[in-house]
């Protein structure tokens, strides 16, 4: 996150009414807190990541961070042109195709004009490979797999930066600033095993256990060939910064 947070260096934050999309364990919230925010929304789906990001704030914090369960698809509760500054630091890559325009949609009906979209995201992982990059590949391969038999959806998205820009820009969003902050993401075994349990998670969803158990062998042997302190690297991360017409 911090090499990520240096991308938000020259943005200005002082005063701003912000919106953090997708806000996990609301690390930019407290940020844009620090940084001087007037007021953060901090919006997810899930009530668990939204309980852990309270949890996290000191009682400052939680006196400019308003804290909201809400689908980014759909944010009628908020009127037009109501922020300064977005930012969606790792959600897209959990967002399927077909929300990814809905949602980039809400967040540019909510920005103010001349507000600042901050976006930073995954490029696909054959951006960058090495020997070992495969494991990656199939480990994510197989989760995705799995959640389509499961859900009919993708657990996880890698849009390059390009198609996101060229979304963005239909939509009214200009003077694009591209920069790549990984040119080698670097994937820890520790991050990988989360991507195993929620896997694991899905496997026992199967009404036929044989077959969420096959596959959840298989997940385990890919896991099981990476070293306990290899850092595997697969694909690159960017930075996008555009500002609202
Ligand atoms: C991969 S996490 C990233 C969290 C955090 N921004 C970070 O960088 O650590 C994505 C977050 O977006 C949320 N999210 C995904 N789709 C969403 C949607 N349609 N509406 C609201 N939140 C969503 C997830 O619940 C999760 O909290």
């Amino acid at each position: 996150m911090s090499k990520t947070l240096e991308f938000m260096r020259d943005v200005d934050v002082e005063g701003m009414a912000c919106l953090d999309a997708g806000t996990g364990a609301g690390r930019m919230a407290r940020y844009l807190v620090r940084k001087g925010a007037r007021l953060v929304y901090s919006i997810s789906n899930s009530q668990e990541h939204l309980h852990y990001a309270r949890s996290q704030c000191s009682e400052r914090e939680l006196q400019k961070i308003v804290f909201i369960n809400a689908d980014l698809a759909s944010l009628d509760f908020l009127p037009a042109e109501t922020f300064d500054l977005i930012t969606a630091h790792m959600l897209i890559n959990v967002v399927p195709p077909v929300k990814l325009f809905s949602i980039l949609k809400e967040l540019t009906r909510v920005a103010k004009r001349g507000a600042v979209l901050v976006l930073i995201d995954y490029n696909p992982l054959s951006s960058y490979q090495t020997s070992r990059s495969h494991l990656v590949e199939d480990l994510f391969r197989l989760e995705n797999a799995i959640r389509y038999l499961i859900e009919g959806e993708p657990a996880l998205v890698w849009y390059p930066s390009d198609y996101v820009v060229d979304v963005l820009e239909r939509l009214g969003w200009v003077g694009e600033d591209v920069r790549l902050i990984y040119s080698k993401t670097p994937w820890e075994k520790e991050l990988l095993k989360e991507h195993l349990d929620e896997i694991e998670e899905m496997c026992r969803r199967f009404r036929q256990r044989d077959i969420g158990e096959r596959l959840l062998q298989r997940a385990v042997g890919i896991v099981n060939q990476i070293g306990d302190d290899e850092i595997i690297y697969a694909g690159t991360v960017y930075g996008i910064r555009m500002q609202k017409k």
